[in-house]
């Protein structure tokens, strides 16, 4: 299978998995990104059989809405029963790097208020060590050289992702040759930093279900 089937696998075998969940109250978390597109397409097979979903980006959202899947503000919801969505790296632990569609902050959200966060992945996101695609930091835009200076500090080499505004209206730094082998004590660091608002580093909360689509199918790992 080569990556875009091995993607399409891992949304079917999401969508199987929260199948048995779903209730009629049911609120799904959506996330952004080829794979999370994929898996909104199986969603709409299940329409019906869950309330609505909360989206972690406008593109997800409007892609949600194309199938006709109701869309609400997390604000309006209690519950979130389960997030589903891509990474860009995922280790051992569990521990991911995502936002390399600049998603990562509602991602973070969503991740964060779902009760379970199942991660769908093709097997080239799986690293012994997280850091070697870059780790993406969203910041406020008359903060970005400061960041990137105290980047430059924790031994990464950030690079303005140019002409690329986040939903919240920010920009994106990409921290390039960081070896992340303390995530959750680096996702701290990284947010302690003034004019941060969020980094890709998604580790305190990680994912709980890894669903990784590799040659012998899709394995399911738990954290
Ligand atoms: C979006 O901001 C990201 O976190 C995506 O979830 C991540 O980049 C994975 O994307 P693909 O599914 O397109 O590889």
């Amino acid at each position: 299978m080569n990556q875009d089937q091995l993607k399409r696998a891992v949304a079917e075998a999401a969508a199987a998995y929260i199948a048995p969940k779903l209730e009629s109250d049911t609120i799904v978390g959506v996330g952004t990104g080829s794979t999370a597109n994929l898996f909104i397409d199986c969603l709409a097979e299940l329409k019906g059989k869950f309330d609505g979903t909360v989206a972690s980006s406008e593109a997800s959202a409007e892609r949600l809405k194309a199938h006709g899947i109701p869309v609400y503000d997390l604000n309006a919801v209690d519950d979130v029963l389960v997030y589903v969505d891509g990474a860009d790296e995922t280790d051992a632990h569990l521990a991911l790097i995502k936002g390399g569609g600049a998603a990562l902050t509602r991602e973070k959200i969503v991740a964060a208020v779902a009760q379970e966060f199942v991660c769908i992945a093709d097997e080239s996101k799986w690293v012994p060590v997280l850091g070697n695609f870059p780790l993406p930091v969203e910041v406020i835009p008359m903060a970005r050289s400061h960041v990137a200076r105290e980047l430059v500090k924790l031994g990464g080499d950030p690079v303005y992702r140019q002409g690329v505004v986040t939903d919240n209206g920010n920009a994106i730094l990409d921290v390039h040759n960081l070896q992340i082998r303390t995530p959750i004590a680096l996702e701290e660091q990284i947010n302690n930093i003034v004019g941060v608002v969020t980094n890709g580093l998604f580790a305190a909360r990680n994912a709980d279900v890894l669903l990784l689509g590799g040659a012998n199918g899709v394995e399911t790992i738990r954290a």
